[in-house]
């Protein structure tokens, strides 16, 4: 049996800023595999690491302050909260990357105490800000990768619609890609010679009219690691990364290129490849727990009510790879920068596909190789097969947003995609990342469940039908997804 060690072994040392020419350069030089593990550890690093102000940590907020919990739109002066570039939602609030993600252990999810709050309309009136709580980072390569195999597919579907409006004059098409149903789109060819088409997006079903199926942040807003990773550097740490801001200093702390291009692909390399979440059956499979009889018999019990409830209609169970290497940058439209938010040409900064790092999601992951009682190495870090023996991911969401009704809703919709819309959470390891909920709100599994109201009022109500006993194993079933970490590496 493996032998668990307390999880946290902070780095202590300084991780020097990576360089992406370098990792490029190792890339020819040495191969894929060593410039993927020197790309993981050096993102290991930095997300232990806790910056300090000569790294640029924090921001000027005003009033002498580095960091707040509040935002601050009053802090209006130049150089003040309120006048950073790009435009500050909240923060800064925490030196590491790990002070916002460790519960239960290190790149999980947050307590209610590491809630954000955001501002991003800069209101300054606090019965509108935004509240979020932590998600975990394991395994983030499978909803990137899933996203762009989807998105791949709707574009195929949309382009083909295209060539039909331009002969016929007018067409729909129903969207689907991994057995979910993204909505229709009209397509009216509006001139002939050349063929121009004009498209109706209304009929779209939980995604944005580009197709791009954004599986990152609570309402589903961020297409890419790469993405959301620079602009929480800079919302909750104060590291503006030097892709985001070019040279300048847009927090006004003294201090230019916090985060070089090289560091943000290590840290996107490194969560992409962080090992999956398992399941308690799994473990005990494999002689690392025990489970009972009983305990079993829940769970499976709890998995089919878990769908005849309708559940399943949000939290798709699983979803197979057509190709499940991850490679950043993508090559997928929609999930590369053709130029960074600061204008230049990735390219110019040594990122491009010829030195793309790659790495299999169904096989390389560096963490969670476990001796078992057998002496033999079970890898609990990648993604499993299905019967034809294709990788498939158990992510339990459909990659929509939904309306949640109005008590989950925010307080305001600054980003305009709705107050009460929230991307279908994946489900992956929920049994180990409460509290739960956008805000942190719910304490136990069946409070979040009661808390679903709209689109999934059907599903609600027919729980609340079940008997307690029923209940119970829905949520046994859910605690069944859980997180597990071995140091034995
Ligand atoms: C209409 C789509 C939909 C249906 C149906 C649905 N969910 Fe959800 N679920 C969501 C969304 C969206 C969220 C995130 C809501 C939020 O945070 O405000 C969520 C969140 C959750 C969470 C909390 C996850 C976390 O990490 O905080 C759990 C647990 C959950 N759902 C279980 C269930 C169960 C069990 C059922 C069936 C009884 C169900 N859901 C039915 C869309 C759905």
């Amino acid at each position: 049996m493996a032998s668990l060690t307390p999880v946290a072994v902070l780095a202590d040392e300084e991780p020097a800023p990576v360089d992406q020419h370098e990792l490029s350069q190792m890339m020819q030089s040495e191969g894929a595999a060593k410039a993927f593990l020197w790309a993981f550890d050096a993102g290991d690093e930095l997300t232990e690491f806790s910056f300090d102000a000569a790294r640029g940590v924090g921001a000027n907020i005003g009033e002498g302050r580095r960091f707040t919990r509040v935002p601050r739109a009053d802090l209006a002066d130049p150089s003040e909260w309120a006048s950073h570039f790009p435009k500050r939602e909240g923060g800064a609030n925490a030196t590491s990357f790990i002070a916002c993600h460790n519960a239960p252990i290190a790149n999980g999810a947050g307590d209610v105490a590491v809630n954000v709050l955001v501002d991003p309309a800069h209101t300054g009136d606090p019965t509108i800000y935004l509240e979020r709580n932590t998600l975990p980072l394991f395994a983030l390569g499978i909803p990137q990768r899933l996203a762009e195999e989807i998105s791949a597919d709707l574009y195929r579907q949309r382009d083909a619609a295209q060539q039909v409006a331009c002969i016929s004059g007018r067409t729909s098409v129903q969207l689907e890609s991994k057995g979910v149903d993204y909505g229709t789109l009209i397509l009216t060819r509006v001139s002939k010679d050349p063929c121009s088409v004009e498209t109706d997006s209304s009929g779209l079903s939980g995604i944005d009219r580009d197709l791009v199926i954004k599986p990152f942040g609570w309402k589903g807003n961020h297409a890419t690691i790469r993405a959301f990773t620079r602009n929480a550097a800079h919302n909750e740490l104060g590291l503006q990364a030097v892709e985001l801001v070019g040279d300048q200093d847009g927090d006004f702390d003294g201090v230019v290129n916090e985060l070089t291009v090289g560091d943000v692909t290590a840290l996107t390399i490194y969560m992409a490849a962080l090992e999956r979440p398992v399941t308690k059956i799994e473990l005990a499979d494999l002689g690392l727990i025990d489970l009972s009889g009983s305990e079993r018999t829940d769970i499976l019990a709890g998995e089919a009510l878990f769908a005849q409830t309708g559940c399943t209609s949000c939290h798709t169970p699983a979803m197979s790879f057509r190709e499940a290497v991850f490679k950043e940058p993508s090559e997928t439209p929609g999930f590369f920068d053709s130029s960074f938010p600061d204008g230049t040409d990735p390219n110019n900064h040594g990122l491009n596909n010829v030195n793309a790092i790659t790495f299999n999601l169904a096989g390389d992951q560096p963490n969670n190789r476990i001796k078992l009682l057998d002496g033999s190495i079970q890898h609990l870090g990648a993604a499993q097969q299905n019967a034809e023996g294709k990788p498939v991911a158990r992510w339990y969401t459909d990659f929509k947003r939904h309306d949640m009704g109005s008590d989950l809703a925010d307080p305001d919709n600054p980003l305009g995609l709705g107050a009460s819309m929230f991307l279908t959470r994946s489900l992956a390891g929920v049994g180990a990342t409460g509290p739960w909920l956008h805000d942190g709100r719910a304490t136990t599994l069946q409070e979040a469940i009661m808390s679903h109201a709209g689109e999934a009022s059907d599903s609600t109500t027919a729980y609340k039908h079940l008997s307690e006993s029923e209940q119970t194993k829905i949520v046994a079933f859910l605690k069944n997804l859980t997180i597990y970490k071995s140091l034995e590496e």
